[in-house]
């Protein structure tokens, strides 16, 4: 649809008609009855009225015109008043494979961002709390949009607010005093933690006494208490370890960690101010925003008590991040779960006369679940990312064996496959979805999937080596005869899904939809199949093999690099 349009649009551009606008004369251009007559034409009937002309007579009048100048049409005639075109798909081709051949992996880069600073706050993992499934959506989808802002010439930042502050902390020292030690931790890491912290919930709950010891705890961290402030470190120290372990799996990593705990200074100031445009109203010793006029609850930002909130956090953290890199758009990628918090957040921006709350944008996405059902933090009931992501790379590397028994490095691509079908799982569907996962469907090598899209690639690349590698394809441009060895639907399908990649990039930008580019490749993939099962490229005849080849070439670029944008590894075989 879209293609169709800016195909319209490319026509009306070449004619100039006085006092008709280009808008209105690309809507006049239709598809002709008979593909034969052309790809588009254009009834000049009503333009005869306009002009006062016969009809055939505009169209030859606008034939002259067009041909007199630089133009991407094989052919245009005007028949019974009617002006027909057909592309020229040769010059098309000739023009994608030069640039593919030319620039290699920087193919679809752009500096359409030049100068924007987009920051980015996703994965944004708890302390002492597993990294589990549940982060699974941010993360990737953070990630990949940093990675697609870059490829476009924006500078994106990477953030991870951690949740490294709150009550759960005076909760972890307790159930650390009484149940836990150093050993456990040094040897389980987080999963020491976990266990405690569930133990301390479960006992709590005939142990009211608890949560007032956890509360004077957290008093004391907040305090800067020797003992407290020691335990704090080590919990988030161990936590960040393993998470890293899980990020460097991922090919992910971080601009800034500064999280809840890093804005504990930063907040006064920003109450102060709010207190002065008499924005706040204190509710039951509480302070709050009324948002009542709004359809909304009031957004708390300090208890009777005295405590702050995450909204108090978040809200430093929007003016520490406007103040520190002065953003063109600020993400905040988190599940829908939040969607008040941040309508709040971004109304009290408003409120408070900042017109930047408009850069402001919440990214949402929709709940992943296994097969057998959810998970709670409290109830134990956790799905780790590290177990999922370790158990997609054994079937993965069943299933490679099974296929490629000969494989060297066999182990290194069932890593990539395995942790690359589980990111691309979490990539493949609008974000707004709930999803549920499953070993075998993110493992189908005739899915959509990874391992589809990466054996599509391995064998374009393995196609390229057996031809001697990409040296051997570069020399003079592809001649006009060279390049109609591309003509037929498999090839110009190809050729046109290929030629969009840039453009692609760009539209999941402006819709935050990193999917876009994952449906992208799998079309990609699939037409490239096609390609390669109806024409011979390795011994094609002598005059069609380097335009099948520098075809192939550009294909595996566009894989590879599509695969890249959203994290995904491509091995060189499979
Ligand atoms: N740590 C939070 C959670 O796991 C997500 C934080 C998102 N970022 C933010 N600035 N609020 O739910």
């Amino acid at each position: 649809m879209q293609k169709t349009d800016d195909k319209k649009l490319l026509i009306a551009a070449l004619i100039d008609i006085d006092g008709l606008d280009k808008e209105e004369l690309a809507s006049y251009i239709m598809l002709p009855p008979d593909t034969s007559m052309g790809d588009y034409a254009l009834p000049c009937f009503r333009l005869a009225k306009i002009l006062r002309k016969s009809p055939q007579a505009i169209a030859e009048e606008l034939k002259e015109s067009i041909l007199a100048r630089d133009n991407p049409f094989s052919a245009v005639e005007a028949v019974n008043g009617y002006l027909n075109f057909k592309f020229d798909r040769t010059q098309a081709a000739g023009k994608l494979l030069a640039e593919v051949l030319e620039k290699g992996p920087e193919y679809g880069s752009s500096a359409e961002g030049e100068g924007k600073t987009v920051c980015i706050d996703y994965s944004s993992i708890n302390i002492a709390k597993p990294f589990h499934i549940g982060h699974l959506s941010s993360t990737v989808i953070g990630a990949a949009l940093y990675r697609m802002y870059l490829k476009r010439g924006y500078k994106p930042v990477g953030i991870n607010h951690l949740g490294d502050w709150g009550t759960q902390f005076g909760k972890l020292i307790v159930a650390y005093k009484k149940w836990g030690s150093d050993e456990a931790i040094e040897k389980d890491g987080v999963m020491a933690l976990t266990k405690i912290y569930v133990r301390f919930h479960e006992e709590a709950e005939t142990h009211p006494e608890l949560e007032e010891e956890a509360r004077r705890w957290f008093k004391r961290i907040e305090d800067g208490d020797a003992e407290a402030t020691r335990l704090y470190n080590l919990f988030k120290e161990k936590t960040l370890e393993e998470v890293g372990k899980v990020y460097a799996r991922l090919g992910i990593s971080f601009d800034s960690y500064n999280g809840e705990a890093f804005y504990n200074d930063k907040m006064a100031p920003i109450l102060e101010r709010l207190e002065a445009q008499n924005l706040i109203t204190v509710s039951d010793g509480a302070k709050i925003v009324d948002l009542k006029e709004w359809g909304m609850s009031p957004c708390l930002l300090v208890k009777a008590d005295g405590a702050t909130l995450y909204a108090t956090r978040d809200l430093a953290a929007a003016f520490y991040r406007k103040k520190t890199y002065d953003f063109f758009k600020s993400l905040y990628v988190v599940a829908y779960q939040q969607n008040l918090h941040f309508k709040q957040l971004f109304k009290v921006i408003e409120l408070m006369g900042e017109s930047w709350y408009k850069d402001m944008v919440h990214v949402p996405f929709g709940m992943v679940s296994l097969e057998d059902g959810t998970m709670s933090t409290r109830k134990g009931k956790v799905v780790w990312l590290k177990d999922v992501l370790d158990r997609a790379v054994e079937k993965a590397g069943e299933i490679i064996k099974e296929k490629n028994e000969n494989l060297s490095d066999a182990a290194a691509v069932a890593e990539q496959v395995g942790v690359g079908s589980v990111v691309f799982f979490a990539l493949s569907n609008n974000r707004i979805k709930d999803i549920v996962f499953s070993y075998d469907r993110v493992l189908n090598f005739d899915g959509e999937t990874a391992p589809y899209v990466q054996y599509t690639n391995a064998r374009a690349q393995s196609v390229l080596r057996k031809a001697g590698g990409i040296g051997s394809l570069k020399g003079a441009p592809l001649t006009k005869e060279e390049l109609s060895a591309l003509s037929g639907r498999e090839g110009e399908e190809l050729v046109s899904l290929l030629a969009r990649f840039g453009e692609t990039v760009s539209e999941a930008l402006s819709k935050y939809e990193p999917s876009v580019v994952t449906r992208y490749i799998i079309d990609v993939a699939r037409s490239f199949n096609r390609y390669y099962l109806a024409h011979r490229i390795l011994n094609a005849p002598e005059g069609e093999r380097r335009a099948r080849l520098q075809l192939v070439y550009a294909t595996h670029v566009v894989l590879k690099e599509g695969l890249r944008l959203i994290g995904v590894a491509a091995p060189e075989e499979m």
